[in-house]
């Protein structure tokens, strides 16, 4: 686990990307990383950002493989598992399944996963303690629809939503686990921008509740070069999650830059 204060960078491909693409996009990482001098084994730290990337479970394998070897500093992960370790659940992964993939984080609840494939609190809460009992850095989403956020109640949604995960959790357990906090209205191709004081009312009271009882909190939904330096500005926000911004690598690496380059 990257030491507390360590800035964040990370990407889901979703459901994109064959295994040869995959391939060509680990490999450009790899490149990119080497090109900015970052040594294949050098552990995140206040200098360098914890770089993370969530492939499609038929690449998790091979991608795996590949920054393993050529840059184990980068995090990989699933885009979900199951809370039960094996059993009868058709078309599911455990964690111990993609933990054998070459998993070490898996990415949990996120709005996709909420909305259309039935992930409740009560479910993300039994996935997020199925990654801690096997070793995997849990990366809990949680964000409000826009019509949470017009009711006024976003901050307030949100930090249950965390809560429900969390409550309950040995304090080295729970001091594993990434937030990521990504607003429903800013997810996606019909997303708009999150703006610094939208992020800022939910981020600051939740980090005033947590403390330093998780990793830290990431940001996601819309983030792009443009945008990233007010994001990263933040108080409480330690690094990005991005999708379709980062699914070309080159455009990955410049967000890896702009986290760099926003130190701590
Ligand atoms: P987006 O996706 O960057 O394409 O909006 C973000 C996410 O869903 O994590």
């Amino acid at each position: 686990m990257p030491e507390r204060g360590t800035r964040w960078i990370g990407t889901s491909w979703k459901m994109t990307k064959t295994r040869a693409e995959g391939l060509a996009w680990a490999r450009g990482l790899v490149d990119g990383l080497a090109a900015r001098g970052r040594a294949p084994g050098a552990a995140a730290g206040p200098d360098a950002p914890q770089v993370f990337v969530v492939p499609p479970a038929t690449a998790l394998a091979e991608v795996s493989a590949l920054l393993a070897g050529e840059a184990p500093h980068v995090l990989v992960g699933a885009q979900d598992a199951h809370w039960e370790d094996a059993g009868a659940w058709t078309g599911e992964l455990s964690v111990p399944q993609v933990a054998d993939a070459g998993a070490r984080l898996v990415e949990i609840g996120h709005s996709e996963r909420r909305e259309h494939f039935g992930d409740t609190d009560e479910r993300v809460a039994l996935k997020v303690r199925a990654a801690l009992r096997h070793g995997l850095v849990p990366l809990l989403c949680v964000g409000e629809t826009t019509a949470v956020r017009s009711s006024g109640r976003h901050a307030a949604h949100v930090a249950d939503q965390v809560r429900s995960a969390v409550d309950g959790l040995d304090p080295a357990d729970a001091v594993r686990v990434v937030v990521a906090y990504e607003p429903v209205w800013a997810i996606g191709a019909g997303g708009r921008r999150a703006r610094a004081e939208e992020v800022a009312e939910v981020v600051e009271p939740l980090v005033a509740d947590l403390g330093d009882r998780v990793a830290g909190v990431l940001f996601g939904g819309s983030v792009d070069v443009a945008g990233a330096p007010d994001l990263l500005a933040v108080p409480g926000v330690d690094g990005l999650f991005v999708g379709r911004a980062a699914w070309d690598v080159e455009g990955f690496l410049r967000l890896v830059d702009v986290v760099t380059g926003a130190g701590r």
